[in-house]
């Protein structure tokens, strides 16, 4: 594409809707890291890429990279822009890939508009945000702030096919994943643009906010081990259904964070064996998310859960374990970024809404290596991870200009 596109926001929703056919049958869009619809979405980011004047990698880590250098006064800084590519599973066409979309064209608008920064910009796709796929997240903007945990690499998905397989076989270098981390000094800031996922900005009637903090978030496997038996036989009295105990934990800890009201519990996933129904249950594995924007809120009601989970358990003659399988620590986004962003919004909103994140997002590890800041987008009836999730032409060519005009500040 070439500058004589009027309408910014009409060729982002254009191209979102092209790559969103890289999916798995079904609702919404489907897209999982190191995929073939992961291939195939590579290929239409790099067009993207190489129409703003970047080259492309796909580094270690899998993370897909255009790179634009300027061989200006501060061509040996760079400035980093993106989000992710991959989805939940019938999600949106919006959720992390309009952040990649939106960077490639606000990269091509600065330059367009010959206005191209003295600095070397990159657009970054990275890989998986999701955690749908594997039991963790975020190794590719962990990679780069050099806080990558390398036992994750053996975390295998539901067909048994490890992380570490399923990066080499799409190009990475799970070897190499340790040796990616960027030198900060070298970094001057990371900027995403992502959807809002949340109706603040559709009650404002804005279509665009600035994102003061990302919350923090843990996610813990609860195994539950109880004793089958026969379900006619086995009196009720004396029953150590693991299933009842269960019930009770999620039960009580939903009561428990409802009294807490920045903090969020979720128990997002639940198996049992042995799963028949004259079968008394026998063990239950469930997940709980925690999140809060305080991390020492977000401590403490884990440690309650732990502590909780176990007493409810041998009440009722089972044992319970709860085990942490990831963390991100809540992050602040860098005010004088922030203050970027207003000044850049103002011009084309004539005013500005700041609102936290509930949301994770690859900013939240980009945070431990750069400053960095979120821009959002007004998200249409507040609702995300769901095939009916959708942002406008309009907003979308607001956040361009704004982005745009946030890296010409720098
Ligand atoms: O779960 C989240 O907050 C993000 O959408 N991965
Ligand atoms: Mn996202
Ligand atoms: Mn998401």
């Amino acid at each position: 594409m070439n500058g004589q596109i009027q309408d910014w926001g009409e060729m982002a929703q254009m191209r979102l809707s092209e790559i969103s056919a890289c999916s798995l049958p079904g609702e919404g869009v489907t897209r999982l890291p190191f995929t073939d619809e992961h291939r195939q979405a590579n290929k239409i980011i790099a067009g993207w890429m190489q129409t703003a004047g970047m080259d492309i990698t796909l580094d270690a880590a899998g993370t897909l990279v255009g790179r634009r250098q300027t061989g200006g006064k501060r061509g040996t800084k760079t400035f980093i822009l993106g989000s992710h590519q991959d989805s939940v599973r019938n999600g949106g066409r919006y959720d992390g890939i309009m952040g990649v979309a939106l960077a490639c064209l606000a990269v091509e608008k600065a330059f367009t508009d010959g206005c191209g920064p003295d600095f070397a910009i990159e657009v970054h796709a990275y890989a998986d945000e999701e955690g749908v796929r594997f039991p963790t997240a975020l190794l590719g903007p962990r990679a780069l702030a050099g806080s990558a945990d390398i036992a994750v690499l053996d975390f295998a998905d539901e067909n048994g096919v490890t992380l570490r397989a399923a990066l080499d076989a799409f190009g990475g270098d799970a070897d190499a994943v340790l040796s990616i981390a960027r030198e900060s000094e070298d970094v001057i800031g990371y900027l995403e643009a992502h959807i809002e996922q949340g109706p603040v900005l559709e009650n404002d009637n804005l279509p665009v906010g600035i994102v003061t903090s990302v919350c923090g978030i843990e996610r813990n496997t609860i195994r539950i081990n109880g004793k089958t038996g026969h379900a006619g036989t086995v009196p009720m009295r004396g029953r150590r259904d693991a299933l009842v105990v269960a019930s009770q934990i999620i039960s009580e800890l939903t009561v428990r964070a409802e009294a807490l009201d920045e903090l969020r519990a979720t128990f997002g996933t639940l198996t049992l064996l042995p799963g028949a129904v004259n079968q008394i249950p026998e063990t239950v594995t469930l997940s709980l998310e925690i999140r809060s924007p305080s991390d020492a809120d977000r401590r403490a009601f884990s440690a309650m859960a732990h502590a909780f989970t176990a007493e409810t358990a041998s009440a009722c003659g089972c044992t319970a374990a709860m085990q942490q399988n990831y963390v991100q620590p809540a992050q602040d986004c860098h005010a004088p970024f922030m203050d970027k962003l207003e000044k850049a919004s103002l011009v084309h909103q004539g005013r500005n809404r700041l609102l936290p994140s509930g949301a994770t997002h690859d900013a939240s590890a980009m945070a431990v290596l750069c400053p960095m800041a979120m821009l959002f987008v007004r998200c249409r009836d507040g609702v995300s991870h769901v095939p009916e999730e959708h942002a406008s032409a309009t907003d979308m060519g607001i956040a361009i200009r704004v982005m745009s005009q946030f890296l010409k500040s720098l």
